[in-house]
Parts: structure tokens; sequence; C-alpha cells
């Protein structure tokens, strides 16, 4: 890390201990996400609430928990559809929630209720991951979980792996891996190592599904030097805090323009999807300009929504324009 880099890091980290709160005892503060207290205790301010996995009454989608690797605690949420039938395959998601890397969990109501839509939509098996979160689990733990299940999930290939569920049901040449926000950073960086590891088991993605991506970099590009100031404090804030020992803002995993492994990105196609009021809406288009430029082989498109926020798709699902992003994301995960 240079020093001038090393100065910023002081510098936000000063401004967000002090300027959110003024309290001594507040180490810092990242609304609406967490507090972290110079005692320790961290406070989430949203994504705790747990929804059980039933069967859902209006889309017939079940659903249960299954642990991947109970030492380290990785589990997630699985998701069959309501008219699956053994021995007829169907496309596969393994999906990564959002919440910054500090918040959120398979469980939380809106994603349970995403998943549960996108499913019934898509008539798809899902595997909506529980990856450990920051700053008690720093990244990159969050990415080395979110390998270890989607390794497990590639284990089920020959239709001989634990989970009843993918052995039956999944069409291992259909695997598509996704997430919104920090969650569809995760999910990039999966098909990254899924493209350069020879772990995957013979297993190829399919498609990369990103939904609002969380992506940054040391230098502002398309709309963040116009849009507002706390926002692009907090972007930079959350990353330190997360992930303190990384190499900064160009770290490969947050600012995949980067990355000298781009082009070995491990899928077919990609879908990006932005909001038109997102401070994020340009790293998005970034992205497919930075794949373009790698010289990697396979489809990128962008969508961008005018008038939408961060995570609309998420955050607000009855709205026309979430309707029409499941909708596409459906027709994604369908399509040959
Ligand atoms: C700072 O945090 C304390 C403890 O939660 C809270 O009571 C107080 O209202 C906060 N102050 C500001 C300025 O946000
Ligand atoms: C840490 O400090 C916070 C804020 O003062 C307080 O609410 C919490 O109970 C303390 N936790 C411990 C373990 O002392
Ligand atoms: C294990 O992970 C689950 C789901 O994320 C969580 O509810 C549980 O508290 C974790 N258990 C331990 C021992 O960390
Ligand atoms: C690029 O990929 C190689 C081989 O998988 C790996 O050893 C290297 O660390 C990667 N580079 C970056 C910057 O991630």
């Amino acid at each position: 890390m240079s020093t001038s880099t090393a100065s910023v890091f002081l510098v936000l980290l000063l401004h967000t201990s002090i300027s959110a709160n003024d309290s001594s005892d507040i180490l810092y503060d990242i609304p609406p996400f967490i507090r972290v207290y110079t005692n320790g205790t961290i406070q989430r301010f949203i994504g705790t609430r747990v929804a059980p996995p039933l069967t859902d009454p209006i889309t017939r989608v079940q659903s249960k928990d299954i642990v991947i690797h109970p030492t380290v605690n990785v589990t997630a949420r699985l998701y069959l559809p309501g008219n699956a039938i053994p021995g007829k395959k169907t496309p596969l998601l393994v999906y990564f929630h959002g919440g910054a890397f500090f918040t959120e969990s398979a469980a939380s109501p809106p994603y349970h209720r995403h998943l549960n839509s996108v499913v019934a939509r898509a008539n798809v098996v899902a595997v909506s991951v529980n990856y450990r979160l920051a700053p008690e689990n720093p990244l990159p733990i969050c990415y080395e979980d979110s390998w270890l299940a989607l390794k497990w999930v590639f284990s089920h290939f020959k239709g001989y792996g634990k989970e009843p569920w993918i052995n039956k049901y999944v069409d291992f040449r259909h695997v598509h891996v996704g997430g919104d926000s920090a969650g569809a950073n995760i999910a990039h960086n999966m098909a990254i190592r899924a493209g350069s590891d020879h772990e995957t088991g013979g297993v190829l993605l399919d498609g990369l599904f990103l939904n609002c991506p969380h992506f940054w970099g040391e230098k502002r590009i398309g709309n963040e030097d116009t849009s507002n100031i706390p926002i692009k404090n907090m972007m930079e804030s959350i990353w330190v805090h997360a992930y303190p020992n990384s190499r900064g803002l160009d770290d490969p995993l947050l600012n995949p323009a980067s990355d000298p492994n781009l082009s070995r990105l491990g899928c077919r196609k990609v879908l990006v999807y932005v909001a038109g009021n997102d401070i994020l809406r340009g790293r998005g288009w970034y992205y497919k300009q930075a794949l373009r430029k790698s010289g990697w082989n396979g489809i990128v498109k962008v969508v961008q929504v005018q008038g939408e926020e961060h995570d609309f798709g998420v955050r607000f699902p009855d709205t026309p324009n979430a309707l029409q992003m499941l909708q596409n994301f459906a027709a994604f995960l369908q399509l040959d």
C-alpha cells in the first residue's frame, strides 16, 4: 500500500469513527449496516431477522437449511420448485446474498422471498449460501467460505453427492452463480476462481448474474465524482473495515478491472443489472468494458433501470421494475 493510500485510509477511519457518532466508545459506524464499539460489541441494524424454510404457500417452492461444512459453519438454504419431478433435471442457481459483507443471511426475509420468487419463476433449484460475515470474520473469509460451498455443489456432478435434491434434480450443464450488491461481488469472484482453479471437478459454469454489483476502485469513474460524498466515503469505509489487510481499493477482489486474471472468468454469459440512482451503476458498465478489454470470450449484457435505487430488485420486490428484472433473471437462467 502506498503512503497516500495509507493516509486516505487513516482519514477514512477517523472520519467514520468521529463524524458518524461523537461518542468515544464507538470504534466505527457504517450506517445503515453496523456499529462497532471499542469494547468489541458489534451491533447490526439490518438483516438479523430470520424466516423459516417452509413450503411457500404462494409459489409452492420448498426450502430447507443444510450444513455444508460443520466446523467452519458454512451453511445454505436450498430451494426446490413446486413442480419438481425426480429425474427431470433443471438448471441450478448458486446465490450469494448482499449486505455489505457485514449483514444479512440466506434466511433473512427479503432474501428468502427473492429466492422463492426466482426459483418459482425460473423453475430452477437454488442454493443460497451463508458465508461468514465481517468484521468478526474479515475478508477474504467470505470468498473462502463461498468457494467451499461451490465446491460442495460441484461434488454432486456425478449424482453421488450428499444432498439428494441436487443429485436428483440438477442439470450440471446449466449451473449459474449470482448475487446482489456484495453478493454479486462474491459471485463474480467465484466465477473467476472457477475459471482458474482445477478443483471444479469438471463442472463449467454457464451464467453469472450480477445485481447492482459492489465493485469499487481507487480512481473515480463515471458518475462517482458528482454523486454524494457520504456514500463515496461509505463505500471506502466498508472495504477498509471488512478487509483490513486488503491491498486497497484496487484489490482485484473489489476492482475487477485491475485483475490480471479477468479474461479467465469461468462462465459463458454475464447479465449485469444497475440502478439509475445508484452510485454503483458506473461500476456495472465499467465491468463490461473491462471484460471486453481483457479478451474474455463470452457474452456480457448490462441493463440499467432508470429511477431505481441500489438493490431495488431485492428491496422493493413488488414494483414493476423489480418484477421485470425477476422475469429477465429467470429467462437468463432458463435459456441455452
Ligand atoms: C451515538 O451513539 C450512541 C450510542 O448508541 C447514541 O445514543 C447517540 O444518539 C449517537 N449520537 C449521534 C450523534 O448519532
Ligand atoms: C460495549 O459498549 C456498548 C456501548 O457503550 C454497550 O452497549 C455494551 O453493553 C458494551 N458491551 C460489553 C460487553 O461491555
Ligand atoms: C452457523 O451458521 C448459522 C447460519 O448462518 C447461524 O445461524 C449460526 O448461529 C452459526 N453457528 C455458529 C456456532 O456460529
Ligand atoms: C491469477 O491466477 C493465478 C493462477 O490461478 C494465481 O496464482 C494468481 O494469484 C492470480 N492473480 C491475482 C492477482 O489474483
